[in-house]
């Protein structure tokens, strides 16, 4: 929201509860997904080393948030990831996909078992079909924030996300996380894409299930 009203307290009122109906640009991501082309390009002691990936992803509809006035539809979500032929969790990642009709503001949060959270930030039109959140280190409002190890020997400062809805109902990302790596002068892209296939469709929402 741009400006901080002066009741931050009233919730609205007649809010549709049905989140399927008002996610505006994450409604093509509302689903289970799979992506069997994923490339991953991560830093080695050798230099960048490139992986292809396995992806699977569940973004369900929460329940309308509201935060006083201002609020919030949105998806939960967690990816997990596999190198082809293996069962070993190559990466793991939850939190929110959040989109606010009255401002456009997206929120996208990303929780990873690397001890390291991210809230990045952008947005876009309700019928926007390419959207990019970003997040940058020190920022307090779409900040980074890592473990004491991550912070010190490979410093994020900038995480980037872009998604676009093709027209066959697929969708595909390309995210770059800016890393300093101990040791390097140069940053290092830490890059990840992929095109992900629906393979089930989402629940409602509890509230719209009643
Ligand atoms: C498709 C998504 C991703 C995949 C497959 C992936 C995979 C990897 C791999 C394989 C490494 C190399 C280190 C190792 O071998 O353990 C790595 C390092 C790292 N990744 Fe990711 N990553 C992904 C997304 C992200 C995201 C979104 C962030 C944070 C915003 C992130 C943060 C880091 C950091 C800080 C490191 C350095 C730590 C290290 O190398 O041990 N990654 N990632």
């Amino acid at each position: 929201m741009s400006e901080v009203p002066n009741d931050i307290y009233t919730e609205p009122e007649d809010v549709d509860v049905d989140t399927l109906a008002n996610l505006g640009p994450l409604t093509g991501l509302a689903g289970v997904w799979e992506g069997l082309r994923g490339i991953d390009v991560n830093p080695k002691p050798e230099g960048p080393r490139r992986q292809a990936f396995l992806e699977h992803i569940d973004l369900q509809p929460i329940d309308p948030q509201a935060n006083g006035p201002q609020l919030l539809y949105g998806l939960r979500y967690h990816t997990h990831i596999m190198k082809p032929d293996e069962v070993e969790t190559y990466h793991d990642q939850v939190g929110y996909w959040l989109w606010e009709p009255a401002t456009e503001a997206l929120i996208h949060t990303l929780t990873i078992p690397r001890g390291q959270a991210a809230l990045a930030t952008g947005k876009a039109a309700r019928t926007a079909t390419s959207f990019e959140v970003v997040a940058r280190r020190g920022s307090t409002e779409n900040g980074i924030c890592s473990g004491c190890f991550l912070e010190q020997a490979f410093t994020t400062t900038e995480f980037r996300l872009k998604v676009t809805i093709n027209r066959d109902g697929s969708w595909s990302y390309f995210e770059d996380t800016i890393l300093i790596v101990k040791g390097q002068t140069e940053p290092f892209h830490h890059t990840d894409a992929n095109t992900l296939t629906k393979i089930g469709e989402p629940e409602p929402n509890p509230l719209a299930r009643t």
